[in-house]
C-alpha cells in the first residue's frame, strides 16, 4: 500500500554466503509454500488485540525486496501482527503481490530482452505511465522476473534472487507461521484492473479477490472467533470497492485515504470522504481508515504542526485509525523525532494515539512495543516463577 502521487518517492564472506545459499534454497528449491497450509493444530500463540497493530508493510521491505517470501517470513520472525501486501493481476487473472502499476522499478525487467515490445502508455487514476504493466503478462511470464530493492539506500545484496509471489502463496506464509498472524491485503487499482483484465462469469476484480480469502477459511467479523483464527483486514482506496464487497463476507474492512491533493477512485475528494457525514455513511462499511500519516499530522520543512482533527472525528464515529508509513531512515524521520524511530513510534502511540501503524520496519516497531509494554510476557512471568520457586526451594533446605 502506498498513496498514487507520482513522486512518491557486516559479517564474513563465507557466513553471507552460507546465508545466500539458504536463502536461494528456501526460496527456489522449495515448491514456494505447499498449499494449503500445513499448520492447522489451533495451539498456536494467538494475535495481539491489547496494543496497537504492527503492519508489516510491503513485509520486512526494510531489509528484503518488498512483497518477496523472505520479507513476510522476516517480518513474522520479527513481530508483524499482520502482514501487509498490495493485489494486483495477471493478464491471465492470476491475483499477485505487487505494489507499482508497472514492473519498472522493482524488477529486473529491463534485462528481458524478449519482453522489450510489451511497453506501453495507460492512464492509471488520472495519470499517465508508461512502462511494463503485470497486466499484460501472464503468470507464468511474470514468475520469470525478480524482484529488486526499490530504495538505494537499502541493502542491494538480495536483487535479482527472489520472484513476485502469488496471494495464495502469501496466505500460506501467514497460515504456516508458527503463531496467528493476520493479513491484510490491498484491492489495487480496481478501476485500472476491470478495465484490462476479463474476467469469466462477468465477475469483478474484487469477486475474485474474496473468492481467494473465502477458499483459505477467511471469514468473520472484526474480533469473531472465526477471525481471531485468520485474521484479516481488507484495504482500498475505492469505497465502491469496499461496498461491492460487503454482502460476501463481513471481514473488517479500511478505507485508505491519500494525501489532501489526491481524489480517490470514485473522484471524491479528501474534504468529502473525511466529512462527519461521509463517515457516518462509510462505518456501514468498513471499521477504520488508513490515512497517509501526513493528514494526520502535517509537516512544514519536515518539522511536525498541529495535528488534524482526523483521529479524534474517526474514534467518534468508532473507526480505527491505522496511518502509513513509518520508516526509520533519518530521509524519512521529522525532525521533531532527532533522528530516532522510537520517538516517532512513541509520538504516534502515545500521544497521537493510532489503532495500528503500517511500517516497513517491522522488528523496531516490534521492540518498541515490547520495551514500553505495561505488561510482562508470559514467558517473563514463567521465568519470574521459577527463579521464586528455586529461591525458596533453597530456603527450604537451610
Ligand atoms: C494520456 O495520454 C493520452 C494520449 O496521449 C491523452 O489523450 C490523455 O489526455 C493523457 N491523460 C493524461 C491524464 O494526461
Ligand atoms: C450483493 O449486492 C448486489 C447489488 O448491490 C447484488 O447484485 C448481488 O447479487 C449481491 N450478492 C450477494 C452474494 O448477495
Amino acid at each position: 500500500m502506498e498513496r498514487m502521487a507520482k513522486f512518491s518517492m557486516t559479517s564474513s564472506p563465507s557466513f553471507t554466503t552460507l546465508v545466500f545459499l539458504f536463502l536461494i534454497v528456501g526460496c527456489t528449491a522449495r515448491p514456494f509454500y505447499p498449499l494449503p497450509s500445513k499448520e492447522s493444530d489451533g495451539n498456536r500463540q494467538p494475535l495481539q488485540t491489547s496494543r496497537p497493530y504492527n503492519i508489516a508493510h510491503r513485509g520486512s521491505n526494510g531489509e528484503f525486496p518488498e512483497e518477496t517470501s523472505p520479507a513476510y517470513t522476516r517480518a513474522i520472525d520479527e513481530g508483524a501482527d499482520f502482514i501487509e501486501t498490495d493485489i494486483l493481476s495477471s493478464k491471465d487473472g492470476v491475483l499477485i503481490c505487487f505494489h507499482d502499476v508497472t514492473l519498472d522499478d522493482t524488477t529486473d525487467i529491463a534485462e528481458h530482452k524478449e519482453f522489450a515490445n510489451r511497453k506501453r502508455t495507460y492512464e492509471v487514476q488520472g495519470f499517465n505511465y508508461t512502462g511494463f504493466f503485470p497486466v499484460d503478462f501472464t503468470i507464468k511470464e511474470l514468475k520469470l522476473l525478480r524482484v529488486k530493492q526499490r530504495y538505494t539506500f537499502r541493502d542491494q545484496q538480495y536483487n535479482g534472487k527472489f520472484s513476485i509471489i502469488t496471494f495464495e502463496e502469501f496466505i500460506s506464509i501467514a497460515l504456516d507461521a508458527p503463531r496467528v498472524v493476520g493479513i491484510y491485503p490491498e484491492i489495487k487499482n480496481p478501476v485500472f484492473i476491470n478495465q484490462h483484465v476479463k474476467w469469466q462469469g462477468g465477475k469483478r476484480f474484487e469477486d475474485k479477490f474474496v473468492e481467494i480469502l473465502k477458499k483459505y477459511g477467511y471469514k468473520g467479523s472484526y474480533l469473531s472467533k472465526d477471525w481471531l483464527k485468520q485474521p484479516a483486514f481488507i484495504q482500498s482506496f475505492a469505497p465502491t470497492s469496499l461496498v461491492h464487497i460487503a454482502n460476501q463476507t463481513d471481514l473488517p474492512k479500511i478505507l485508505l485515504i491519500d494525501e489532501v491533493t489526491i481524489p480517490t477512485q470514485d473522484t471524491n475528494q479528501y474534504w468529502e470522504i473525511t466529512s462527519d457525514n461521509y463517515l457516518d455513511y462509510i462505518k456501514e462499511y468498513v471499521v477504520g481508515i488508513g490515512p497517509w500519516k501526513d493528514t494526520v499530522v502535517p509537516a512544514i520543512n519536515n518539522y511536525l504542526q498541529a495535528p488534524t482533527d482526523l483521529v479524534s472525528k474517526a474514534h467518534a464515529h468508532d473507526l480505527q485509525v491505522h496511518p502509513y508509513t513509518y520508516r526509520n531512515e533519518n530521509k524519512f524521520l521529522h525532525f521533531d523525532f532527532h533522528e530516532d524511530e522510537y520517538q516517532e513510534y512513541n509520538y504516534w502511540i502515545n500521544t497521537i494515539r493510532v489503532d495500528g501503524l503500517f511500517t516497513d520496519f517491522t522488528g523496531s516497531l516490534h521492540n518498541f512495543q515490547e520495551w514500553t509494554s505495561s505488561h510482562t510476557s508470559d514467558d517473563e512471568k514463567s521465568k519470574l516463577l521459577h527463579k521464586i520457586a528455586v529461591m525458596v526451594s533453597s530456603y527450604e533446605k537451610t
